[in-house]
């Protein structure tokens, strides 16, 4: 079968590489939440992406500040660059987006998959939301889904669907970049978990095999890094060419059946993500709180014994 939306994003990193049309990329590593939080830009016309944003939050007091934004913030500033896209690659589970914070900022349309609708109605059962909280990614400006086109200044982007971690992940793929949130890890790290609500661990390794079919050159961007053992720095990005030959999970001759037992026994083992109960609640409204009781303050829920 042919793959159209994968053969029209890898003739787009092929014709940036030949081209020398790649966009700049400067990544932003939240400590706390092992967050990257990238801003591509096009470096001749200065229009740029935020990539996955995280607002910093204090879970014993409840207290959210902006200082990694900030960050961001200046140096779209500095740089001069007008953000068209605020680009989310899921609703992350370990920490909070803060996209409308830099959007009141700086601008830019708020994006992620289509498939959020699908998440929206998992987490409305866990967190009993009211009937006020709809379920049909409106929250967001545009909603993307597979194969869909779009552009940074004069560089060409495509959107493709890599569920598995979750139903809604998209991996955004810009000139010669691909962002694929939380698929990938660093190849002496692995991959991500699909044991959350509506993930699955073969539909992981089906998406991250189409990934895999990127041209090797082609610059990889993770949403995450945890240090492998054995490895003392933070590093974000790698090759599509280095996964495939080297990631540990999942390199050139696993088959799908070792990668499903390797992942779920894995999982297994796994604790819930320190953040996921206020992270999900305020991720699959975009970044916005729930709305504010009688008393003018927003409140988050901790269902007990559900999860
Ligand atoms: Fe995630």
């Amino acid at each position: 079968m042919t793959d159209t939306h994968l053969e029209t994003a890898v003739a787009q990193v092929n014709a940036a590489i030949a081209a020398k049309r790649q966009p700049v990329v400067r990544t932003f590593f939240d400590e706390a939440t092992f967050t990257a939080t990238h801003v591509v830009h096009d470096p001749e016309t200065k229009h740029a992406a935020v990539i996955d944003s995280v607002l910093d939050f204090d879970q014993p007091s409840g207290r959210t500040t902006h200082d990694s934004a900030d960050a961001v913030i200046a140096y779209v500033r500095a740089e001069g660059l007008t953000v068209d896209w605020l680009l989310e690659t899921h609703a992350h589970a370990d920490h909070l987006s803060d996209a409308p914070y830099i959007q009141q900022e700086l601008g830019g349309t708020l994006v992620i998959g289509s498939e959020i609708r699908t998440v929206q109605d998992v987490f409305a059962k866990v967190f009993n939301e009211p009937e006020s909280f709809v379920h049909d990614g409106s929250q967001f400006d545009r909603l993307m889904h597979d194969g869909e086109r779009f552009s940074l200044g004069g560089i060409d982007a495509v959107a493709l669907h890599v569920p598995g971690h979750t139903p809604a992940c998209l991996a955004y793929v810009i000139g010669d970049a691909v962002f694929v949130g939380d698929t990938l890890f660093m190849p002496d790290y692995g991959t991500a978990r699909a044991d959350f609500p509506g993930g699955d661990a073969r539909t992981l390794f089906r998406s991250i095999r189409r990934l895999m079919q990127l041209p090797d050159a082609t610059r990889v961007f993770l949403c995450h890094d945890y240090k492998a053992p054995g490895r003392d720095d933070y590093v974000w990005e790698t090759t599509i060419g280095a996964e495939k030959s080297g990631n540990v999970h999942v390199h050139d001759g696993v088959t799908e059946d070792e990668f499903v037992a390797m992942r779920e026994a894995r999982d297994a083992t796994l604790g819930m993500p320190r953040l996921i109960l206020p992270s999900i609640q305020v991720n699959i409204r975009a970044g916005h709180f729930p709305e504010p009781e009688a008393n003018g303050v927003s409140y988050l829920k901790l269902p007990l014994n559900l999860l």
